[in-house]
């Protein structure tokens, strides 16, 4: 089991353009430190705000040793809080998903306001002091309908990343939408290695035939081209797109921990679905033609993202253990679509369900063939994967950056 003194020298060590070394991708000691400097440090996405509409829904989400609870208060205001109870430390919703008028601990009962006040603990004595035993607040942001939180006492800058969300994803109304469908897998591999296969199409046409129905493998027009060169059709596709008001211009942060892009889908498709066409009739954006293609949005380490013009599909990446990773899908249409009229579950679902599971076991395969003694980091294609030099170069520099330096570091840059 690595040191965090020995991880840090592992990554000194990295040849870049190089698929990582085997430790990163195995050892509990490096799994510990991404736990500790980049999974406790960073903003993280949770849930869709429209998961919980009403006062009093919550959810918990559980990210390593960590469970928290995100709830929208009596003033609208979403919240997160650290599931503890602040008397003798039971979790305090036990369930994933809940509604309340308040929160109140089920092992004696102490009742918290839902902005985490405490409001009742029952024959505490004379000298006891509620406001001293608040619920611990989570940093959490709303941003444009997608509510991320972050574990760190400081949590980094994050305003130009809700700028620029709120721009990108103005025609899409996340808000007005609810869940039509989730779905949560385990992928027996590392957290890095669901994000490099997800950063790369070089695997599509060996594996996605759903997919490669409408999704383009063109580096170039999904933002993994290196050159970030864009070719004539995303030109053409993104001035369209930004005249009717949706930003589609390919933009990364300059520490490389998010990036948008909008993609026209192959042959004028409208969404993902095997024949091309629209899966929802009621779309939950304003563009006003249906092949607006995708938006794809990234924000490391914890989510990506599908903007259609009928639909959207956010992803949600937790990591588990060294060699096992969660990741939750979850279908957002309008509101007011009725299943069964506006949209059928398994023609909105069925491409990215199959894109999951193929995904997953390439990812498995990627996995057991690391582990072997005889692997070592192999090149990546500068045509293709260029989404995984970036990946691992962010993931390298913000390790460096915050082992050696610490978070303050990063935000103050
Ligand atoms: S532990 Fe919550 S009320 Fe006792
Ligand atoms: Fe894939």
């Amino acid at each position: 089991m690595l040191r965090e003194s020995d991880v840090l020298s592992t990554l000194m060590r990295r040849k870049p353009g190089y698929s990582l070394a085997q430790d990163l991708y195995c050892d509990p000691g490096v799994f510990q430190t991404d736990m500790d400097r980049i999974w406790y440090k960073e903003w993280l996405f949770a849930i869709p705000s429209c998961e919980i509409p009403k006062k009093g829904n919550y959810v918990v989400h559980e990210v390593g040793a960590y469970s928290v609870v995100i709830v929208r208060g009596n003033d609208d205001q979403i919240r997160a809080f650290h599931n503890s109870c602040r008397h003798r430390g039971s979790v305090l919703c036990k369930t994933k998903k809940g509604t309340g008028p308040k929160l109140v601990c089920p092992y004696h009962q102490w009742t918290y306001e839902l902005d985490g006040k405490l409001l009742w603990a029952r024959e505490m004595g004379p000298d006891f002091d509620a406001s001293k035993h608040g619920l611990k607040q989570v940093h959490c942001r709303n941003v444009s309908g997608m509510v991320y939180i972050c574990l760190a006492d400081e949590a980094p800058e994050i305003e130009e990343f809700v700028a620029q969300t709120a721009r990108y994803l103005a025609p899409h109304d996340l808000e007005n939408s609810k869940i039509a469908y989730e779905s949560t897998i385990v992928e027996n591999g590392n957290w890095k290695l669901v994000w490099e296969n997800n950063r790369e199409c070089y695997h599509c046409s060996g594996n996605h035939p759903s997919l490669c129905r409408t999704f383009p493998e063109d580096p170039r027009a999904i933002g993994n081209d290196d050159s970030g060169e864009m070719n004539a059709l995303q030109q053409q596709h993104s001035q369209r797109c930004d005249a009717v008001g949706a930003p589609s211009a390919h933009l990364e942060s300059a520490l490389g921990d998010w990036r948008f892009v909008r993609t026209p889908l192959l042959d004028n498709a409208e969404s993902y679905t095997m024949d091309g066409k629209a899966a929802v009739s009621k779309p939950n954006s304003s563009i006003p033609f249906k092949d607006a293609g995708s938006l794809l949005k990234y924000k490391y380490p914890g989510t990506w993202n599908h903007f259609l013009s009928d639909h959207i599909i956010v992803f949600r990446v937790t990591p588990i253990s060294p060699t096992q990773t969660e990741v939750c899908t979850k279908w957002l249409v309008h509101k007011d679509a009725v299943e069964g009229q506006d949209y059928d579950i398994k023609r909105l679902t069925e491409v990215w369900i199959a894109t999951n599971d193929e995904d997953r076991e390439v990812v498995e395969n990627n996995q057991r063939g690391i582990q072997s003694p005889a692997y070592e980091p192999g090149p990546y294609s500068p045509t293709h994967e260029g989404g995984n030099i970036q990946f691992t170069d962010w993931y390298a520099n913000t390790m460096i950056r915050a082992i050696t330096g610490g978070v303050k570091r990063i935000a103050a840059e």
